[in-house]
């Protein structure tokens, strides 16, 4: 009788025992969940500008942890970390750790390039009769969009939305009428989105009050390696595009869009970057490597898949997505080791690679690429997507 008594007594100690660990495993998990793996964003102060502007750090971080870091100087995005086959976590694109980097020249790492993104001739265009002079800020032309472009202003803070499935940062800029050169006053917004599948959308809009050239892009330099010390050349890359952009001497394009056919410029089957950049090519002498703009298949379609970069180290994967009509593929041909890098070296020859999808350089000059004109009642628009993932 005692002995049955003391057993239904142990037994229920037992069960009270089981529910408070399984309460307590509950709990865990909970807080676990919390703290590793909630979409949320997370914004601090970055710094102040030579011109006592502040500059404020935006954290977009997914379920997977994986987090894109965004200033309001330039619209740049500063990091983001992924992880590679194993999980690790790495920045996988070139940037700065201090504003005071960002502010003095640099190639524009991370930034939301405008208005005018690559090369317009001679700094010069007409529109509706007008002939428009912009700063000569690269030879004789007009580069990424003058001296002060959309890369070295502070933007503004439009909106923050958090919500289970994905997160955002939309920034504002208003170009007033004339600056650098270009004509319309334009309020122009860029929103930054981490979804949960690993992608960042980057999605542009603008209007203006007078008729005038648009071109945005971004401009991170990738390394998928993770460490800005090691070279782009192990990576393999797939454009999907049957024509180029060829250029002159200073990078302006001929005014002819050339085949792939035969050239180190097909890369509509996957390359690896350091087998084909040491082609003797015309166009990569010119460039010191890629530097040109490829003429995107199936622009009809709009927003489709364009281009994937592949570093089987690692096993990242970067896929592209856009609806624009180009993509200038740029392999960091004018870093040259003067650039400190976070990791305390420097930032040299080919230690990122840029996809800036975009519509062709110069096209204000050239009657036969796809315009860039955007009238008032009009809405430019226009969304890439860079979409990260692993393979073996
Ligand atoms: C673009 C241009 C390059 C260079 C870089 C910035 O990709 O095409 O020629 O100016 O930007 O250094």
């Amino acid at each position: 009788m005692r002995l049955a008594k003391l057993n239904s007594f142990s037994i229920n100690i037992f069960i009270i025992l089981m529910l408070c660990l399984a309460c307590k495993k509950k709990i865990d998990h909970k807080s676990l969940k919390k703290q590793k793996s909630v979409m949320r964003i997370e914004k601090c102060y970055y710094g102040t500008t030579v011109d006592k502007e502040e500059v404020t750090l935006f954290k977009l971080i997914n379920e997977g942890g994986i987090y894109v870091e965004v200033i309001t100087f330039g619209g740049r995005v500063t990091t983001i970390k992924c992880p590679d086959l194993q999980g690790k976590m790495d920045n996988v694109v070139l940037g700065f750790d201090s504003l005071s980097q960002y502010e003095k020249k640099n190639p524009y790492f991370g930034a939301a390039v405008g208005r005018y993104v690559n090369r317009i001739a001679n700094g010069r265009f007409s529109l509706e009769g007008e002939v428009y002079t912009l700063a000569k800020n690269n030879g004789d032309n007009s580069l990424h969009g003058g001296l002060k472009g959309f890369d070295k202003v502070v933007w503004i803070v439009e909106e923050v939305k958090e919500t289970p499935s994905f997160v955002s940062v939309k920034l504002a800029y208003l170009s007033k009428d004339m600056e650098e050169g270009f004509p319309g006053n334009l309020q122009t917004t860029v929103t930054y989105t981490l979804n949960n599948d690993n992608s960042l959308n980057i999605h542009y809009e603008a209007i203006t009050d007078k008729t005038t050239i648009v071109n945005l892009t971004n401009h991170s330099y990738f390394n998928l390696s993770g460490d800005c010390s090691n070279s782009i050349l192990d990576h393999e890359v797939q454009i999907n595009a049957n024509k180029y952009v060829p250029v002159n001497k200073s990078l302006i394009p001929t005014g002819t869009l050339a085949s792939v056919e035969h050239t180190p410029f097909d890369f509509r089957a996957a390359q690896l970057l350091g087998d084909v950049i040491k082609n003797n090519h015309e166009q990569i002498e010119i460039g010191d490597g890629f530097d040109h703009c490829w003429v995107l298949n199936n622009v009809s379609k709009g927003y489709r898949s364009v281009a994937k970069a592949y570093h089987s180290l690692s096993g990242r994967v970067l896929e592209v997505l856009t609806d624009q009509p180009g993509m200038q593929f740029y392999t960091g041909n004018f870093l040259d080791g003067t650039l400190p890098a976070p990791n305390g070296g420097v930032f040299n020859k080919r230690s990122g690679f840029c996809f800036e999808t975009q519509h062709f350089p110069d096209a204000p000059n050239q009657p036969k690429f796809p315009s860039t004109t955007l009238v008032p009642g009009e809405k430019y628009r226009t969304k890439t997507t860079f979409k990260f993932s692993t393979k073996y």
